[in-house]
C-alpha cells in the first residue's frame, strides 16, 4: 500500500511536468497481442480528426491532436483484412467504408466505445467507455494532466468474449468459431425493454437488465445500458486522454475459455514493477490506471 500511494505520487509529479496545455491530443495505444485498427468518427457538427483509421501493431501507438469543443466516438477493430479487389473489411467493429479509414462511417456493433465530448458544459470534458452497443475488445481512456470534475480513468480492462453469454456471442465465421465479440441485449433480442425505446424511453421505466448487469458487474466503470449515466460518464477540464486497448496483458489474449479472467492485484502490481524501466509515461499511466480499476 504505502508502495502504491509512492508511486501514485510520483506518477502524478511526472504528469503534471508532461502535461500539455494548449490543444487536446488522443494516445492510441495497441497493448493487445493483436493488431487493432482504431476507428474515429466525429459528431456531428465536429470536425474530422486527422485520421478516421489506421492500423496499430501490438506496442504501437499513435498520438492524434484534438481541436477544442470535439465530440465522438473511438472504437478498435480486429481482424481486419483486404481482399483481392481491396475492399477492406474487419470481422468486429466494421465501420463499412471499404478503407483503412472510416470516413465519416461509425461502429457497426458489437464495439466497445469510447465516448468523448471535449469542452461541453462548464468548460469540462465528458467521457465514458460505453458497452451499449456491445463489447468486442478491452479499452481504457486514461486522463492526463487534467483537473476538476471527476478526472478519473474508465473503461472496460477485462477480456469478456470467453464468457459472453450463449445468445449474446458472435463468432469469427472465416476461422470456425472463435468467440470475437459479445453483442448487447439490445441487439440480439431488439426488445425495447432492453433497448430502452418506447414504452421503456424513460429512467424509471428502463430499468437495468440481466444482460446490461453480467457487463456492469465485469466492468463497473463502463456504460451498460442506456440510463447508466450517473455512475459511467467521467468529466475533467483540460486533459490530453490515453485510450488503450487491451491494458492488461493476460487479457489481450482472445481466449475462449468461458471464465473471466482472475484478476489479483498482486500480480499486476508485480509486472508493472518488473518492466518500470522499460516503459513511457504512457504506459506507467496505464498501469496506475489499471490499479484504480481493479
Ligand atoms: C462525474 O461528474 C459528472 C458531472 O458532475 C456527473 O454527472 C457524473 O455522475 C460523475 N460520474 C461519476 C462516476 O461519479
Ligand atoms: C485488491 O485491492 C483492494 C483494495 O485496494 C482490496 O479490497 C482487494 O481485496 C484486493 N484484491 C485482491 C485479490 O487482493
Ligand atoms: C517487459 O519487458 C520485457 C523486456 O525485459 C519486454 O520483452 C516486454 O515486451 C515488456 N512488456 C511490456 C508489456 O512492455
Amino acid at each position: 500500500m504505502a508502495n502504491r500511494q509512492l508511486f501514485l505520487s510520483l506518477l502524478s509529479l511526472c504528469l503534471l511536468f508532461s502535461s500539455g496545455v494548449m490543444s487536446a491530443k488522443f494516445t492510441l495505444v495497441n497493448q493487445c497481442s493483436y493488431t487493432v485498427w482504431p476507428g474515429i468518427l466525429s459528431g456531428a457538427g465536429t470536425p474530422q480528426l486527422s485520421t478516421t483509421g489506421f492500423a496499430l501493431q501490438p506496442g504501437q501507438s499513435n498520438s492524434i491532436p484534438v481541436p477544442p469543443s470535439w465530440s465522438g466516438r473511438l472504437w478498435g477493430r480486429t481482424l481486419c483484412n483486404q481482399d483481392p479487389t481491396g475492399k477492406f473489411t474487419c470481422v468486429t467493429g466494421d465501420c463499412g467504408s471499404g478503407t483503412l479509414e472510416c470516413a465519416g462511417a461509425g461502429a457497426v456493433p458489437p464495439a466497445t466505445l469510447a465516448e468523448f465530448t471535449l469542452n461541453g458544459a462548464g468548460g469540462l470534458d465528458f467521457y465514458d467507455v460505453s458497452l451499449v452497443d456491445g463489447y468486442n475488445l478491452p479499452m481504457l481512456v486514461v486522463p492526463q494532466g487534467g483537473s476538476g470534475g471527476n478526472c478519473t480513468a474508465t473503461g472496460c480492462v477485462v477480456e469478456l468474449n470467453g464468457a459472453c453469454p450463449s445468445e449474446l456471442k458472435v463468432t469469427n465465421s472465416v476461422d470456425g468459431g472463435e468467440i470475437v465479440a459479445c453483442k448487447s441485449a439490445c441487439e440480439a433480442f431488439g426488445d425495447p425493454k432492453y433497448c430502452c425505446s418506447g414504452a421503456y424511453a424513460t429512467p424509471d421505466t428502463c430499468k437495468p437488465s440481466s444482460y446490461s448487469q453480467y457487463f456492469k458487474n465485469a466492468c463497473p466503470r463502463a456504460y451498460s445500458y442506456a440510463y447508466d449515466d450517473g455512475t459511467s460518464t467521467f468529466t475533467c477540464a483540460s486533459a490530453d486522454y490515453i485510450i488503450s486497448f487491451c491494458p492488461i496483458p493476460a487479457a489481450s489474449q482472445k481466449s475462449s475459455g468461458g471464465q473471466l479472467p482472475v484478476t489479483s492485484n498482486v500480480s499486476y502490481s508485480s509486472s508493472a514493477t518488473a518492466n518500470l524501466s522499460h516503459t513511457s509515461l504512457h504506459f506507467i499511466a496505464i498501469l496506475a490506471a489499471i490499479w484504480q480499476l481493479l
